[in-house]
């Protein structure tokens, strides 16, 4: 695995530059130490996957090395190097936290192997750690974004090109659902970071003070409760990619802070004192009007052009309707592994009512309306009436422009749902695909209201 840190400590500083030398031809990023205390201090200010400790070192022995990284840093790992014949040391260094042990003299093949197994089963564990939180069934075409529609062959070459580049800030933006997090985890698979992490955050979900612990980090002690050092997305995400969700809802002042590492790439975890430096590629993703944001004071425009280095803006799924049956036919054949049984067809009358639904939740209600409509079909078939859709009829006479039909036809779309679930917005926001901010706000702007009766 490409890019990870290691720290190495020998007394013999020769030695320590050996390991390093093979280990940086390897392509890790090493630093080479014969100072305990040294190394200690640098395991303080910044963030190593694995640290190559000798056992038996004047002053300070490797085992309070290790005992010390663990305690500084719980997610390095650390192999300990140790002198022939003194194997229940080694031994006693598994039972504290160790990962695995070289007998000096080791080969580099040794070397080069053991420093891999346990690179690859230290990043088993830190991804675990994120996997726990996410609910999507993995697969592969899980993450394909399909459609061919020039809208949307012109966003995959985009994100092809931008892939090529893994340092570039990508703002993605969208209405809801249009896939912005898929075409986040695309450029993340297509580019050489592909291997290491893709961390994603949603900035909405957690208050200021918890987003910044979040992000950064915090250490022992920062604040009541924070027990251990915690590392943050940023570091978990180095070397990989992180997802800034729904960064137009970001506080201010965590804007600010955020600048700082897109200018500076580093930052400083809460309660800490020594800045930390990472190399993470940032993504991020709204479905707000950023540069309405910053005229209403709520977005800082330096932040802004910081992270929109390269804008991808998602096609919405009403303008690219040729792409509503590929898509039907995907997710029928998701469903399978979903619910273990095969996904019902559509009649032609029920694919007719998709291809003349408006969609203000887009592909993601899409996704809803058909696994409702499979949990509700009777036959074999889901009929029209399954699909729970209201179609707007034909616009008659007047001449309006396309624009204005689509939005009569979505301020009828969200009027149905209400009704349907009487005005309940949990429950209309869940049916049209959307979250409850959104309809919130589509509520204000068609002027919504709920009928006195
Ligand atoms: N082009 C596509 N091909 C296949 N699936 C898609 C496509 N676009 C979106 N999806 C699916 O639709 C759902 C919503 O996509 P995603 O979460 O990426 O949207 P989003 O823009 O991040 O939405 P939101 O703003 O609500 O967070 C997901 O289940 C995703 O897999
Ligand atoms: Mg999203």
């Amino acid at each position: 695995m490409p890019n990870q840190s290691v720290l190495i400590l020998d007394d013999s500083l020769q030695q320590a530059e050996l390991v390093s030398d093979i280990l940086s031809q390897a392509g890790y990023r090493t630093t080479a130490l014969s100072n305990p205390l040294q190394a200690m201090e640098e395991l303080k200010g910044s963030f190593f996957h694995l640290v190559l400790t000798d056992l038996s070192m004047p002053e300070i022995s490797g085992m309070e090395v290790l005992r010390e990284a663990k305690q500084i840093s719980p997610e390095t790992a650390v192999i300990i190097m140790t002198a022939y014949g003194t194997i229940e040391n080694a031994v006693e260094a598994i039972k504290i936290g160790a990962s695995d042990y070289l007998t000096k003299p080791f080969s580099t093949d040794q070397l080069l192997i053991t420093v891999d197994r346990v690179l690859k089963s230290q990043q088993v564990v830190m991804e675990n750690r994120l996997l726990k939180e996410r609910l999507e069934v993995s697969g592969k075409d899980e993450f394909e974004l399909v459609g061919n529609h020039a809208s949307m062959l012109k966003i995959k070459e985009l994100i092809h090109r931008v892939a090529q580049d893994s340092k570039t800030p990508v703002l993605i933006t969208g209405e809801s659902g249009t896939g912005k997090e898929l075409a986040a985890r695309a450029i993340h698979r297509l580019s050489v970071r592909k291997e290491n992490p893709f961390i994603a955050v949603n900035c909405a979900a957690l208050p200021v003070g918890l987003l910044e612990s979040e992000l950064f980090g915090h250490e022992k002690g920062a604040f009541t409760g924070a027990n251990t050092r915690r590392l943050g997305r940023f570091m978990l995400a180095d070397s990989g990619t992180l997802f800034l969700d729904e960064i137009g809802e970001m506080d201010i002042s965590m804007q600010s802070k955020l600048l700082r590492v897109l200018q500076e790439g580093e930052f400083m975890m809460v309660g800490g004192t020594r800045p930390q430096r990472v190399d993470v590629r940032v993504i991020s993703a709204t479905n707000r009007n950023l540069l309405q944001e910053i005229r209403a004071g709520r977005f800082r425009e330096d932040l802004y052009y910081r992270l929109n280095v390269i804008p991808v803006v998602m096609p919405l799924l009403r303008d690219r309707v040729s792409d509503i049956l590929p898509l039907v036919e995907h997710f029928r054949q998701q469903y399978w592994r979903r619910h273990g049984r095969m996904a019902p067809m559509l009649t032609p009358e029920a694919q007719e009512v998709l291809q003349n639904y408006n969609f203000p939740g887009n592909v993601r209600e899409l996704f809803n309306v058909l696994e409702r409509g499979s949990l509700l079909a009777h036959g074999p078939q889901i009929e029209a009436e399954d699909l729970g859709l209201v179609c707007t009829p034909a616009v008659s006479n007047a001449p309006v422009s396309l624009r204005e039909a689509s939005e009569e036809a979505e301020r009828q779309a969200l009027a149905d749902a209400l009704e349907r679930h009487h005005w309940n917005q949990r429950s209309t926001s869940s049916a049209l695909g959307i979250s409850e901010r959104t309809l919130r706000y589509r509520l204000q702007r068609y002027n919504l209201r709920k009928p006195r009766s």
